[in-house]
């Protein structure tokens, strides 16, 4: 039966390039997306570029143009990147639009009908010099736990602790570098708190997968706050209807940008919007993000949609983040590949759609790009395997059977293994199985070459009287090489649309492989891909690599989950500041307990920017596990075997990475770098430091 699909990919944010961290998603949604069409279904997949936000409206600033021009001009590159790497949205459009504006209108007004919008005054932070209302990711300050300098207003990254930015120390704006001060301002909350029942039941019925399911469960456990979507002006977004001088926050509008978008592709080719997002429609909602933004999909959006008369998705489904090489993307190593420079490299955009596919699962764990890998198995995979088939193949049947395949082709349990193998096939792609998918395609495709090997076309093409022969193989091999090409047409567009043009048949679909292409006449044999050289890659990472300067200027901001942060910080123990007198008496000093600590294992702490994570033998049966945030000044792998001192006597802190169990000690001048101290040789862990 045939299917009514509506897909999204997150939205890529204004302000920024699209990457390929961004790619991961884009890629995978759009496999997904081409599948489904394949199958026969309808299927309509948009996106759109998330606009508003004050990020947006500075940046417009700095670069001294409108946040219109500035939103204009990213859609043209975004786009353009985007059909760089064959994503087929069927529309992309952006969040400012007069079709979101009126949508975010009519779910605000509708909340409020039901009587789930409060107005409360609440202090905020407040740029004098800039006059401009502070979001917690443009205050800095020391945090006011473990005084570490430069933290953002949400939580800080050294010691883990979250905070409301106005207990930073020393605040400051990250705009203008001025002292923020407190300033009452009313704000519009959606009351989040009277949905929990709704929301502890829908997370639980099949929308989401059961690690998101899980997450969800803690923080709907630790309660739901009400949620600001309110901004004050000078906002870059939509006014809030009857509320003067206030803007919908960007997170309200950005989600409903999706049935925007929809919207508009709904204008242009009569699709019917009601069938799609009204309650109780019957069709199918999708939404692919990456696991930062899971809480924006799996409660505020159902909540949103639920309220005001919409139906909510049918699943969400969240991916990992990407690392390069272990490691998370860095200017520095030239690993922020941008989609812009891989393309004007001239590397080929379904070589990373290939390795990313390889890579993917249905699951939320982060997904490695090994540069030496993707070579290796783009050249393997894709050139040396697949490709090799038709160029085998194809000559023999231009120049001695004039372009056309055997008529008939005798019955092999080869050809009827990899047709029958569709259905499987087809179960791994509709389950995000991708690389369990490629996997079984590639096990198919050595199964091709072998017969090829046994064949030896090239010599039965020395021997006249081996004509049929010749003809019956590589029509055999032709045969075979289609139905791969219809398994990895999802993953491979561009090359399976040049396998279409060169077999000179209609665009194959997936039903394509209940059949076979016999006495049809074929174009002649051009050259599908090319191999990866490594020289291409060391020119890509240099073409991104910065300098510590340039990235300096550039002002990146890794954090745009904030606001997830705050939300949370309520939920968090917030122990009183020390007292601050500046003495101790020696009672208090020798409660501290101060060991020599042996590192027997340092490494990176996935999604976060200063730590590590270290592994100390304090000379107690059981090791601790403690985060330092000393990232910037060590690589993981020199710190292990040396001995440091620690502070045994800590209590446990759960972090949000997991539990500390220590502190490490370390020398730190203002931007003089970080030193972690060590003991003169001859001691040994466990030693106590008095
Ligand atoms: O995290 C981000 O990059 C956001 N721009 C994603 C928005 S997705 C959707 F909700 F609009
Ligand atoms: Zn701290």
């Amino acid at each position: 039966m045939s299917r009514n699909i509506l897909v999204t990919s997150a939205l890529p944010y204004a302000n920024g390039s699209i990457h390929i961290g961004h790619l991961v998603e884009y890629i995978q949604t759009d496999i997904w997306v081409r599948f489904q069409k394949m199958r026969g279904h309808s299927c309509n997949y948009v996106c759109a570029d998330d606009t508003h936000g004050t990020a947006i409206m500075l940046r417009a600033e700095k670069e001294g143009i409108t946040p219109q021009q500035l939103i204009d001009k990213t859609h043209g590159e975004h786009l353009r990147d985007f059909v760089g790497f064959n994503i087929a949205f069927d529309n992309y459009y952006s969040t400012n639009s007069d079709e979101n504006r009126t949508l975010s209108q009519g779910i605000y007004r509708k909340l409020r009908e039901k009587n789930l919008i409060e107005i409360r005054t609440i202090e905020q932070l407040y740029d004098p010099e800039k006059e401009l209302f502070l979001a917690d990711r443009f205050i800095k300050g020391e945090c006011p736990k473990c005084h570490a300098q430069d933290q953002y207003g949400d939580a800080c990254e050294v010691c883990g602790s979250t905070y409301a930015p106005t207990e930073l120390i020393k605040p400051y704006s990250a705009v203008s570098g001025a002292t923020p001060v407190k300033k009452t301002t009313e704000q519009y909350f959606f009351k989040l708190g009277e949905c929990a029942d709704f929301l502890k039941q829908w997370t639980r019925a099949g929308h989401l997968q059961n690690e998101a399911a899980n997450k969800m469960a803690e923080w709907l456990d630790s309660g739901l706050q009400s949620w600001d979507i309110s901004r004050n002006a000078p906002y870059f977004g939509f006014e809030i209807p009857d509320a003067p001088g206030k803007y919908f926050y960007v997170w309200l509008d950005a989600p409903i940008g999706y049935m925007a978008s929809f919207q508009n592709l709904c204008a242009k080719n009569k699709l019917d919007f009601d069938a799609y997002w009204k309650e109780g429609a019957s069709t199918e909602l999708y939404h692919f993000i990456g696991k930062d933004i899971l809480s924006f999909h799996a409660l505020f959006w159902p909540a949103v949609l639920s309220y005001s008369g919409y139906r909510t998705p049918t699943k969400i489904f969240a991916h990992g983040f990407l690392t390069v090489g272990g490691q998370k993307m860095s200017k520095s190593r030239g690993t922020f590949i941008t989609a812009e420079s891989y393309l004007q490299q001239g590397l080929n955009p379904e070589w990373l759609r290939y390795y990313f596919a390889a890579k993917l699962n249905s699951t939320m764990e982060d997904i490695d790009l090994n540069l030496d890998d993707f070579v290796a198995r783009v050249n393997s995979d894709l050139v040396g395997k697949y490709v090799n088939i038709a160029s085998r193949a194809a000559g023999f049947i231009s120049k001695r059977f004039d372009g056309k395949l055997a008529d008939h082709i005798e019955p092999s349990s080869l050809i009827t293994q990899v047709a029958d193998a569709a259905p499987q096939i087809a179960e791994l792609f509709e389950a995000r199985e991708y690389a369990k998918a490629l996997r079984e395609i590639m096990t198919l495709t050595n199964l091709v070459n072998q017969y090829v090997d046994e064949k030896k076309p090239w010599e039965l093409a020395k021997k006249p009287e081996a004509a049929a022969e010749l003809h019956q193989v590589c029509s055999v091999s032709l045969n075979l090489f289609r139905l791969l090409s219809i398994y990895l047409k999802p993953v491979l567009p561009q090359v399976v649309g040049q396998v279409e043009a060169f077999l000179a048949i209609p665009p194959l679909t997936w039903d394509d492989a209940r059949t076979l292409l016999l006495g049809h006449t074929i174009q002649p044999y051009q050259h599908l891909m090319t191999r990866v050289e490594g020289k291409q890659i060391d020119a890509l990472l240099a073409a991104n690599k910065e300098t510590l300067e340039a990235a300096k200027s550039s002002g990146h901001s890794p954090v745009r989950h904030a606001e997830a942060q705050v939300h949370h910080a309520a939920t968090v123990d917030r122990s009183k500041m020390a007292d601050d007198s500046s003495f101790i008496s020696i009672d208090d000093f020798s409660k501290v307990d101060l060991r020599i600590a042996k590192i027997v294992n340092a490494e990176h702490v996935e999604g976060a920017e200063k730590l590590l994570r270290l592994t100390l033998d304090i000379g107690e049966e059981k090791t601790r596990t403690v985060f330092a945030g000393i990232k910037s000044a060590y690589d993981p792998s020199t710190l292990v075997g040396r001995l440091t001192v620690m502070v045994a006597n800590l209590a446990p802190r759960k972090m949000k990475f997991g539990l500390s169990e220590g502190m490490v000690l370390a020398a730190s001048g203002e931007s003089a770098g970080l030193y972690i101290l060590s003991p003169d040789s001859g001691a040994q862990p466990g030693m106590r430091v008095k």
